[in-house]
């Protein structure tokens, strides 16, 4: 039995192959539940039900919530989507004459919206302690290493020593932004639609305010229309899922990298690695490649939603059906990921050997140019002196440190006395001592900012 059943013969079973959603929009049952409790208790305050009546349909409602929790809920061959299949059994459990006054000035379109905003509610959570629990370990292992220098790289080229924990924390900067966007994002979602009916809104002096209170909404939506197309709320949130993937896969990127034996920086715990099904010696960063793979899936899917609604006519349509699939991929690919990103991190061994071996002379050649400008050549005549020393030393296969004092002379009289401590990395590190410079006590202070910053986000839940 279909819900027009009055006016439209039974659908054709191809079309209801295809449009049905119930084999994936089932999840939203609790949200489903939620709002249809609120939504009686609202009818009841308007007097369309009595309080009998709304006792009866909230008590069936629970009910249903358990069956579904339980698994033993059971479909029927009209359960269309969520909506249709709670109704259905409410039907089943207080009559359907009863059951049919819920309805009641509600239409799927305002009661899906409101589903889908309670739903992803309720999912922030464990995204945010996700993002938590990786920004807590990317800094814990900062921390715990302080003072360690390894290569910086651009261009993948070995460019100036960093310390460790810088590179570390860089990483953890870009998951903290996307902890505040996550958190930014809240005020959109928290707007309810419900009341606003198939779109012009209803007529039974529901009380809309109190109802959106009653559900943990900030407000009910503004214009009835908007609030049954409104989408944006998914649309940010894929934008959101899309980054917080982009920057996974740029830890991911570095760690294979680093973890690679000609690199050799880290050490992956092989319980985060998986093997070869043909070479016995293989142990593979599996998960590190999958999700710097899914970021670009996660991508897809903020493009592939922004065209559904480009130019979708006001109103609802049924193109807004597609927001499902996008949103729970983007939400469990998130939950699934980012506890696998803190166990990686915390359980990566570190290597300071292979760092340090990484560390050439050439890496100091800015050393050796800023100590020019600091004898008062000006910085492009000292790039070009130093330059030109790197070229020779590179011609007589002679690391930088080796050559003699003769060859320094000669690339630029003002390097006749270059001190040897020049060529130490860490002086380099050590020289950058401005705020979110490499300097080992800036690194310190950045940790500390971090560590405050978590811990006021956590007291924010
Ligand atoms: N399954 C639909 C959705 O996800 C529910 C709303 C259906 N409304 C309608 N007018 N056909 O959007």
């Amino acid at each position: 039995m279909t819900l027009w059943q009055g006016r439209l013969p039974d659908t054709a079973p191809e079309v209801r192959l295809f449009c049905d959603s119930f084999g994936f929009d089932r999840r939203l049952y609790a949200a489903d539940i939620r709002g249809s409790i609120a939504y009686a208790r609202a009818l009841g305050r308007a007097g369309v039900l009595t309080p009998g009546e709304v006792d009866a349909i909230v008590r069936a409602l629970e009910r249903i919530e358990v069956e579904f929790k339980t698994g033993a809920f059971v479909a029927a061959p009209g359960d269309e989507d969520v909506h249709t299949a709670v109704e259905r059994r409410l039907g089943e459990l207080v009559g359907e004459e009863l059951a049919g006054k819920l309805h009641t000035g509600r239409s799927r379109n305002d009661q899906v919206a409101t589903d889908l905003r309670l739903w992803l509610l309720s999912e922030i959570p464990g995204i945010r302690e996700g993002l938590l629990s990786l920004g807590e370990a990317l800094v814990a292992v900062a921390e715990e290493h302080l003072g360690l220098v390894m290569p910086g790289y651009t261009h993948l080229r070995r460019a100036q020593p960093v310390l460790f924990s810088h590179w570390l924390m860089s990483h953890f900067w870009r998951f903290f932004r996307d902890l505040a966007r996550l958190d930014g994002l809240v005020e959109g979602i928290a707007v309810m639609p419900l009341g606003a009916g198939a779109l012009a809104g209803n007529p039974f002096g529901v009380d809309r305010e109190l109802l959106a209170a009653e559900l943990g909404f900030s407000g009910a939506a503004a214009n009835s229309v908007d609030a049954v197309s409104d989408r944006d709320f998914v649309a940010e949130f894929l934008f959101f899922a899309a980054l917080a993937a982009v920057h996974l896969s740029g830890l991911s990127e570095d760690l294979i990298l680093f973890s690679s034996p000609e690199f050799g920086f880290l050490e992956l715990d092989e319980r985060f690695c998986t093997g070869s099904s043909l070479m016995p010696q293989k142990a593979n960063p599996d998960p590190l490649e999958l999700a710097r793979g899914r970021a670009g899936t996660l991508i897809g899917a903020l493009c592939g939603f922004l065209s559904v609604l480009k130019g979708l006519p006001s109103g609802y349509n049924r193109d807004l059906q597609e927001d499902k699939g996008a949103l729970f991929a983007a939400v469990d690919s998130l939950r699934l990921m980012l506890p696998v990103f803190a166990g990686i991190v915390r359980t990566m061994g570190v290597r300071p050997e292979r760092m340090a071996a990484a560390l050439d002379e050439e890496m100091l050649a800015t050393e050796l140019a800023d100590y020019l400008v600091e004898k008062g050549v000006p910085f492009r005549e000292a790039h070009r002196a130093v330059g030109r020393f790197v070229r020779r030393a590179r011609e007589l296969g002679i690391p930088l440190g080796e050559l003699p004092p003769a060859a320094y002379r000669e690339a630029h009289p003002a390097l006749g006395d270059v001190p040897p401590a020049l060529l130490d990395p860490r002086r380099a590190v050590e020289r950058r001592r401005h705020p979110g410079g490499t300097a080992p006590e800036r690194v310190r202070e950045q940790i500390a900012l971090a560590k405050e910053m978590l811990v006021e986000r956590r007291r924010n839940e």
